[in-house]
């Protein structure tokens, strides 16, 4: 047992106690961040003269050196310590002796932990950010080779009209956008450092909190010491759009799935993205879907874990706070696995083209198109509507489509009809008339396909754009 404290103790911790509140088993993983910080602080102390130049200097070589240690395995983060902080802390006096006891001064591990996961997060909204970059990427070429792919677009899982894949692809592309700008507007809105808000209400050394807060990439210092040690709500931010995206991504799963199976066979998934049946030989499963809309459940919880822990905690630290850790640990890992391995599905997934768009000329998806062509000619929509619908009724019934009729049996519901009705309600046409901003039409999709990739040429991060 190492711990950092324990000169008004005349009592050893329990031992169920001490394993009850260490985090060393978790927040190891914070050793680059909580150095990272150290360093900072370290040469703002050496700056302002709290510790001599020298001082500084050895503090920050031998955080190097523990950093590299601790990366070439040659320094194991051993769980004798109570947390990743003692655990640099002890390595550091080990090494330097009085000098390493000075890192602490000016410091409370309260601004410690919440500037190494500030650290952390920041990075991370910027790792699962380009990990959406990809997906997206591979959802616009899709798009670019598809927008004369017709496939049925569904209300209710019912056949609705005629879209493309580029069309139904591109929905996806919007949902994902927003999730990179949620992301982006809570890095600027987080990207402040908490350093040097001490336990709690700052502290008596002249610390240089701007400078230190400049070393370390953020906007500035957080503006008041208690709210600096005690917010969390960016990792509830970030939990909420990682819930966002999971949540995203399971609707894409969902329609994979349906789109596997053999009732639709749009889509086949590659080999390498399905599992097979230990009993059921025939069996090709969508097991990846699966498990990415299965997963989307862990990260809502983690969400809700957080803002119930958050709910009823005084101001300002309290020990309640350790459990943002392992959850927002665990949401971040697999929403990053999530989106890694759906672009690695999608990217190798085959679409049946032909399939897709029988399946839209088999489901009456013209039907609102051939209402039009009599609105056309003059018949008031809501006639037109009965008389389509009464077709519809009569194509059921022979199992074919409008478009198979022959010209006498649609004059037989309405004498309007004529040659051009089947020019009029064509897949192509239904399609490619749609040309309002938005709509399926090729050339208004080819607006958009143009305007996603400049949006996906320019760079959302603008560094130094903050309120
Ligand atoms: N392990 C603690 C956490 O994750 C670090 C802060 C400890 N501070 C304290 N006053 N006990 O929140």
């Amino acid at each position: 047992m190492a711990q950092l404290w324990g000169g008004r103790f005349t009592k050893e911790t329990d031992k169920l106690v001490y394993n009850f509140n260490a985090s060393i088993s978790f927040d190891k993983k914070l050793y680059k961040q909580d150095i990272e910080g150290s360093k900072a602080h370290a040469a703002m102390l050496g700056k302002q003269g709290i510790i001599t130049k020298e001082e500084a200097g050895q503090i920050l070589n031998a955080l190097d050196e523990i950093l590299s240690d601790v990366e070439s395995g040659r320094l194991t983060i051993s769980e004798e310590y109570e947390d990743i902080h003692s655990f640099v802390e002890a390595n550091l006096i080990e090494r330097l002796g009085d000098t390493g006891k000075k890192l602490h001064t000016g410091r409370s591990r309260n601004d410690q932990v919440a500037l190494d996961m500030r650290l952390y997060i920041r990075g991370e909204i910027k790792e699962v950010d380009g990990l959406l970059y990809r997906l997206l990427k591979t959802i616009l070429s899709i798009m670019e080779s598809n927008t004369d792919t017709v496939m049925p677009g569904f209300t209710h899982l019912q056949k609705a009209q005629p879209i493309t894949l580029a069309h139904h692809m591109g929905a996806y592309f919007e949902m994902f956008k927003r999730d990179r700008q949620r992301l982006y507007d809570i890095y600027r809105r987080m990207n402040y450092c908490p350093l040097g808000s001490g336990a709690l209400a700052g502290t008596t050394y002249p610390l240089d909190r701007e400078y230190t807060a400049e070393i370390l990439g953020f906007y500035g210092p957080t503006l008041n010491s208690m709210d600096g040690v005690s917010d969390r709500d960016y990792l509830i931010e970030f939990l909420s759009a990682a819930s966002t995206i999971m949540m995203h991504l399971s609707r894409f799963c969902e329609e994979v799935i349906i789109w596997n199976s053999n009732e639709y066979r749009f889509v086949e998934l590659d080999d390498a993205y399905s599992t097979g049946s230990s009993i059921m030989p025939q069996k090709k499963n969508p097991d990846i879907a699966e498990l990415v809309r299965g997963k989307t459940g862990r990260v809502y919880g983690a969400l809700i874990s957080m803002l119930t822990t958050m709910k009823g905690i005084p101001l300002a630290y309290n020990k309640d706070m350790q459990e943002d850790k392992e959850l927002t640990f665990d949401a971040i890992d697999t929403v990053k696995g999530c989106i890694a391995l759906f672009e690695g599905m999608l990217s190798t997934m085959k679409f049946h083209r032909e399939v897709m768009e029988q399946s839209a000329k088999g489901g009456f998806t013209n039907a609102t198109d051939a209402a039009d062509y009599l609105v056309n000619h003059g018949v008031p929509f809501r006639d037109a509507h009965g008389i389509i619908g009464r077709i519809v009724l009569y194509c059921i019934d022979r199992e074919i489509a409008i478009d198979d009729m022959s010209l006498e049996e649609l004059k037989s519901f309405s004498d309007v009809f004529e040659q051009d009705v089947y020019q009029a309600i064509s897949m192509e046409t239904c399609v490619n008339k749609r040309l309002t901003i938005g709509a399926p039409g090729r050339l208004a999709m080819e607006k958009v396909i143009a305007i996603e990739k400049t949006y996906l040429e320019n760079n959302l991060w603008k560094e130094k754009e903050h309120e």
